[in-house]
């Protein structure tokens, strides 16, 4: 199972120290939660603090943006060293387009569901797709309880992915710990992003091992 630690979750006061101990574990990726503050209720940070990060990680990251308009910030999420652009498709009006400029800035292109957001809207893009992001709970904040029925989409995506021959992840992301994690892993989950289960264990290595032996 592919691992991806949220920062929203870090000690943003101490972040290396944060960025040292994922660096130290198994986890695959590093999850950056970006937010304006219109797409969902919440600001996190932007592309300076990713461009900090980046430059003392050898992990991928994974740039999740809760924003409007992500198709304008392609460039910048690229020049900010990302490996993994997620967009979400209630944001994105001409989603193909924004895919396509994802893939010519040189990064995997992936598109997340917010929970009320059914998996067929992916039907007739899922082919273009390195990754679906499934969300389970309502993006804005980190800490709150997963959405039983996201185990239902996984599967459902799961289906579709086989069914169409697409190379897709599936992710998923918000109240992920052992349990969910186990839930989602069992209905065909690839990776996992998780931040408060992991930032405030007594032992983030190890939590971050028994989510990537899931
Ligand atoms: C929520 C973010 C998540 C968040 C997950 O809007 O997209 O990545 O950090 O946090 P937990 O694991 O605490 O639910
Ligand atoms: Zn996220």
């Amino acid at each position: 199972m592919i691992v991806a630690p949220s920062l929203l979750s870090a000690n943003f006061a101490r972040l290396a120290d944060d960025v040292d101990m994922i660096n130290r574990s198994k986890a695959h990726w590093i999850h950056c939660d970006v937010m304006d503050g219109v797409f969902v209720p919440n600001i996190s940070f932007g592309f300076p603090v990713i461009k900090a990060v980046a430059k003392i990680t050898e992990k991928p990251l994974d740039v999740h943006l809760m924003i409007v308009n992500p198709d304008k910030y392609v460039s910048e999420v690229r020049d900010c060293g990302a490996a993994i652009m997620n967009v979400h498709y209630e944001a994105c009006t001409h989603l193909h387009r924004t895919v396509q400029n994802i893939h010519a800035a040189g990064m995997k292109a992936a598109v997340t569901l917010n929970p009320a957001t059914p998996v067929c809207m992916l039907n007739d893009i899922i082919c273009e797709l390195d990754m679906v992001l499934l969300m389970s709970v309502n993006p804005g904040f980190g800490g709150q309880s997963f959405i039983a029925n996201t185990v239902n989409k996984v599967r459902e995506l799961r289906a579709l992915i086989t069914a169409t021959g697409s190379n897709a992840l599936i992710e998923v992301d918000g109240g992920i710990n052992a349990t969910t994690g186990a839930s989602v892993a069992k209905a065909g989950a690839d990776a996992l992003v998780a931040g408060n289960s992991i930032f405030s264990s007594v032992n983030p290595i190890i939590e971050i091992e028994t989510l990537a032996a899931l």
